[in-house]
């Protein structure tokens, strides 16, 4: 595993880290006991960053870290949370005002519940899980954010944004209230680089890349056959009649697997690290084998810069989440 500084936080993380929305929630039969032992193979594997969120289950997918972390009780590992919108509106709308989303009030409410689900007395970085710019300079959610680190509670505050639109945080990114976002940035969905990553490069705030896979299809293991499970919310992401194309694009990919790049995930991981911005990517995983074979990813190499421009021409502009 290899390491990279964390945006101006001094902190050293490694490239891959652990993403626990699939254990949490909404991703089709829960395996616990399986959810602990893959957190528990990927800190043996040096990765010493997991994210999570509240909504994962409401607390399920925080509960499952504080479990593993006991049985791995002398690792030092930085935990990334997110507090909800009090409205649960992703993504967060412009015209709704930020008292509807994040008050100081509801940020210490919710910065407590995830605490207490995690059995820990701080967390080192605590995320909006919705943002948008136009909220930048009102309501008291950064008195919240104040008090919580002044008390100890937590360490870092970054933002998290709504699905491809990694340019609806470039003003807080340049005021210098944030220590990382975290973003959509995948083979398909290459946006960021355009302009969020300059202006985070510029302000030195750290870059978490999210959905690498996105949400699957980039692992090349889908099908235009493959049936999700009824309470996999991806039944509606790759609908029946999406898939075909969704594979057709994805297996045009497979002249990335070559050498020691032994699978597309393993590629798709490469492409995220392939920017100097990011500054680790946090793959979803709930089974062992997708660890092992994900932070064999993190193995100092990048993809070249032929395969970085050829990527260029599989960019794939949609939103499924609608
Ligand atoms: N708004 C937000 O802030 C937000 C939104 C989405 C995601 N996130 C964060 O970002 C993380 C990553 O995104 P994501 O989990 O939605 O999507 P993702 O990482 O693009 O894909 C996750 C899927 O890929 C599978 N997978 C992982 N490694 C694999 C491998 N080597 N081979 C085959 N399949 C593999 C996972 O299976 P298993 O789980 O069964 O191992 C899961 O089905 C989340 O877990 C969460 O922490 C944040």
């Amino acid at each position: 595993m290899q390491y990279r500084l964390f945006g101006r936080t001094k902190i050293q993380v490694s490239e891959i880290g652990h993403g626990t929305w699939t254990m949490g929630s909404r991703w089709g039969a829960r395996d616990d006991r399986t959810a602990i032992d893959s957190l528990v193979a990927s800190i043996d594997l040096g990765v010493n960053f997991i994210d999570t969120a509240f909504v994962y289950g409401h607390g399920h997918s925080e509960g499952l870290i504080a479990s593993a972390l006991k049985l791995r009780p002398k690792k030092e590992i930085f935990i990334a949370t997110k507090v909800p919108p009090k409205n649960h509106q992703w993504p967060a709308q412009h015209a709704v005002p930020v008292e509807e989303s994040f008050t100081k009030k509801h940020i210490i409410e919710y910065t407590e519940k995830s605490l207490k689900n995690l059995r820990r007395d701080f967390i080192d970085l605590q995320q909006l899980h919705v943002w948008n710019d136009t909220w930048l300079g009102h309501g008291d959610f950064l008195e919240g954010i104040e008090k919580l680190k002044q008390e100890g509670k937590i360490r870092f505050f970054g933002v998290s944004l709504n699905d491809h639109q990694p340019n609806s945080a470039l003003q807080i990114v340049a005021s210098g209230l944030i220590d990382s976002v975290q973003v959509i940035y995948n083979i398909f969905d290459q946006t960021p680089e355009t302009k969020l990553f300059p202006v985070c490069q510029k302000h030195n705030v750290a870059v978490i890349a999210r959905v690498p896979f996105d949400e699957g299809s980039l692992t090349g293991t889908l099908t235009p056959q493959t049936i999700f499970h009824p309470k996999d919310w991806r039944k509606t992401y790759f609908t029946p009649e999406r898939l075909p194309e969704v594979c057709q694009k994805v297996n045009k990919l497979t002249f990335l697997v070559r050498d020691e790049i032994k699978t597309l995930s393993q590629a798709a991981l490469k492409f995220c690290l392939s920017h100097p911005q990011v500054s680790l990517v946090i793959p979803g995983m709930k089974k062992i084998n997708h660890v092992k074979e994900n932070c064999a990813a993190s193995d100092g190499k990048i993809l070249t810069g032929e395969e970085l421009e050829k990527i260029k021409t599989h960019a794939w502009n949609r939103n499924f989440y609608n």
